[in-house]
């Protein structure tokens, strides 16, 4: 009997296994395909940019650290962190050769004369003041992502930029693709009369287990009680996805105005349309972000239809298409399909290439607004109900 019952899951068993390694083989493939040829200090360009680093912070690893291991022209000088000891094993285990520890870390790594751009990977509600200081103290920023949490912020960020000549870079990672790179090229209209009238949907779905039981007792009658810290961190992880959305819609479609037809923010999840200002017309688009649909555990797409001419754009994955991608063009019933991985760089490592660049040319791209993005964020919460992102800055 236990026999049977072996023998006849065994099928099911070996095909679903077979599924999985059949999802996740190109994955694999592409991970391994990302190039991991480090350039030492030593051999570095005599004018490489030299980064600091504020906060001991893991998306710092990924977002400079290991992608300036792998650049010619850029070198990271020095590191900060709350904690001595945190800062001094964080240098050795990556190699940085200064760090400083305890409550003044962070200025005394704005004074050094060895950096020339910092990089702030703090908390999103520590963003503004910590870029201020690196503004003043004569430092270029590349500032994580969402660079601010209202316009109100963006705007005392680009009144200090203007005043002091410097640059802050928002790390907004998923534009320095050449798969988004590809779809902003596709969506802003060279000369494709079909796309010039699409209309636009973008969604974020990403399954946050605690979120989607909290909505499970919620839709249950059960009490959920979470405490005000809670709802703020509930907030900024709103936030954090949501951004996505709106600032991969506006950077691609090349919009310099967005007006908000209808916006609702549920606890886990916002939706919104707006009227997007554009170059040469105007269009509509709606957007999505859940963290607890169990339905649709996972999608992060933007995609641009034309119901008349039945033409469609989709790119699936556009936050990390180095790991997996895809871009459908559909036309007249025929589709194809781009990927393009170029050598396999992550999006970090194209971006801090941009930034690079930026600081040698000494300005930034015409289209990286984050006023912008902070504005159309700004009156979607205000259209929600729940007006302006605001939270304590104290995180201590
Ligand atoms: N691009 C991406 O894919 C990506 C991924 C994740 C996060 N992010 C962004 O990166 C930023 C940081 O993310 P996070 O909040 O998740 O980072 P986190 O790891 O909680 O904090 C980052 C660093 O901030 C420092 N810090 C200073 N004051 C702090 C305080 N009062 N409370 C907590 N940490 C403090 C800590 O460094 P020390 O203790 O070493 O000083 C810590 O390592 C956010 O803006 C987030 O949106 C981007």
């Amino acid at each position: 009997m236990r026999l049977s019952l072996v023998v006849s899951c065994l099928g099911p068993g070996l095909a679903l296994l077979a599924a999985a390694l059949w999802s996740i083989w190109p994955v694999i493939l592409r991970l391994r395909r990302i190039p991991q040829v480090l350039v030492y200090p030593e051999n570095k360009d005599k004018d490489a940019l030299r980064i600091g680093i504020l906060g001991a912070s893991f998306i710092a690893r990924a977002a400079v650290i290991h992608a300036a291991d792998k650049r010619q022209d850029v070198l990271v000088t020095a590191v900060a962190a709350r904690s001595e000891s945190k800062a001094k094993s964080y240098a050795q285990q990556h190699r940085i050769p200064a760090f400083h520890g305890g409550a003044t870390a962070y200025r005394e790594l704005l004074a050094r004369e060895d950096v020339d751009a910092v990089y702030v990977g703090l908390p999103t509600a520590l963003h503004l003041e910590w870029t201020l200081a690196a503004l003043n103290a004569g430092k270029h920023v590349l500032l994580e992502k969402p660079a601010v949490l209202s316009a109100e912020e963006a705007h005392q960020v680009v009144k200090t930029m203007r005043e002091t000549q410097l640059l802050v870079f928002e790390a907004a990672h998923h534009r320095y693709h050449p798969a988004a790179r590809r779809f902003k090229q596709l969506m802003t209209f060279g000369g494709d009369s079909e796309m010039a009238s699409a209309s636009f949907d973008v969604r974020f779905s990403m399954l946050d287990p605690p979120s989607l039981l909290n909505s499970i007792k919620d839709t249950l009658g059960l009490s959920v009680s979470l405490s005000s810290e809670d709802r703020r961190r509930e907030r900024i992880k709103n936030l954090d996805r949501w951004w996505y959305c709106v600032d991969m819609l506006l950077w691609s479609t090349g919009a310099y105005e967005a007006e908000v037809v209808f916006a609702k923010e549920e606890r886990f999840s916002i939706s919104a349309t707006l009227k997007l200002q554009l170059p040469n017309r105007s269009t509509t688009a709606t957007l999505s972000m859940a963290r607890d649909s169990w339905r649709d555990p996972f999608t992060w797409s933007i995609s641009a239809g034309n119901r008349s001419s039945e033409t469609s754009l989709r790119l699936q994955n556009f936050g990390f298409p180095f790991i997996w991608h895809r871009l459908d063009l559909i036309r007249n019933g025929q589709q194809t399909s781009e990927q393009l991985y170029g050598a396999g760089e992550t999006t970090f490592e194209h971006q801090l290439g941009y930034f690079r660049e930026a600081v040698r040319r000494g300005s930034l791209d015409k289209d990286a607004s984050f006023l912008l993005t902070a504005q159309t964020i700004d009156l979607i919460l205000e259209a929600t109900g729940t007006g302006q992102f605001s939270i304590t800055r104290d995180l201590t």
